[in-house]
């Protein structure tokens, strides 16, 4: 049996004491052992973050790092420096970064790499653009997205530590939801393509999330179905909402 996993991407919201104010204000809420709850702040709030959550089992992400150890990178953070302040889970690649800051799946590929030496999950994530959907072509990109991003990776950290998370564009702080079918047929599609990579048993354990405008309204559904292992949520983690979409069942 896959646990869920809910991530929270605040993105570029809330500075330090508002993103303190808001984790102790819901904490008790999402505190729960039932599925892995993981909260993305910014990097200068993850450290506050850090010490509101550490008596519970709700556990710490980073929005990015940088693939280098150390060194003259002026502006990167590398991953020593998010484990140093408490972090387990960290999002690769995510759509916004992939289109405004030129990470490729390469660059994907060596930052899941290097969190992983660290012990640190990667959340790779990996969708189509609405045109790509609409002239079909949705299966090959995310193929392409998959295998690069995940190649060289050992199957045993596939199984264990990587989080794949399926996130369309278009449905990207949209309000617009693939189906929880179109969102289904895609993650079933991932773990075939992790199956033709690796083995079944390995598509069986890894965890597929789906984002893309997840709400109260829809986590339910979205989150029973079969080949969802959780959901990557980015405006409903900001509010309330992430304590319903949490405590979806
Ligand atoms: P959204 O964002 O929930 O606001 O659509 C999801 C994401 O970007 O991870």
């Amino acid at each position: 049996m896959r646990k869920k996993i809910i991530a929270g991407n605040w993105k570029m919201n809330y500075c330090v004491n508002k993103a303190e104010d808001f984790v102790e204000e819901i904490k008790d809420r999402i505190n729960t052992d039932e599925v892995d709850v993981v909260l993305c702040p910014n990097f200068v709030s993850l450290d506050r973050v850090s010490e509101a959550i550490y008596d519970t089992n709700i556990k710490l992400g980073a929005q990015n790092v940088y693939f280098e150890d150390k060194g003259a990178y002026t502006g990167e953070t590398s991953v020593d420096m998010l484990a140093a302040v408490g972090v387990k889970y960290c999002i690769v690649g995510h759509s916004e970064r992939r289109q405004y800051f030129a990470e490729t799946n390469e660059i994907v590929n060596k930052k899941a790499k290097k969190l992983l030496e660290k012990d640190v999950s990667p959340i790779v994530c990996v969708g189509e653009t609405l045109e790509e959907r609409e002239s079909s072509k949705m299966f090959d990109v995310v193929k392409e997205q998959v295998e690069k991003s995940l190649d060289g990776i050992d199957k045993d950290m596939i199984a264990k530590k990587v989080v794949i998370a399926y996130e369309p564009i278009w449905a990207i702080g949209t309000g617009k939801t693939a189906s929880a079918e179109q969102a289904n047929e895609m993650c079933k599609y991932i773990r075939k393509v992790v199956s033709d990579m690796y083995d079944e048993k390995t598509a069986e354990l890894v965890r597929i999330q789906y984002g893309g405008s997840v709400k109260p309204n829809n986590a339910k559904e979205i989150l029973n179905m079969s080949d969802i292992d959780g959901a990557l949520v980015g405006g409903a983690s900001l509010t309330n909402d992430f304590v319903a979409i949490v405590n979806y069942d």
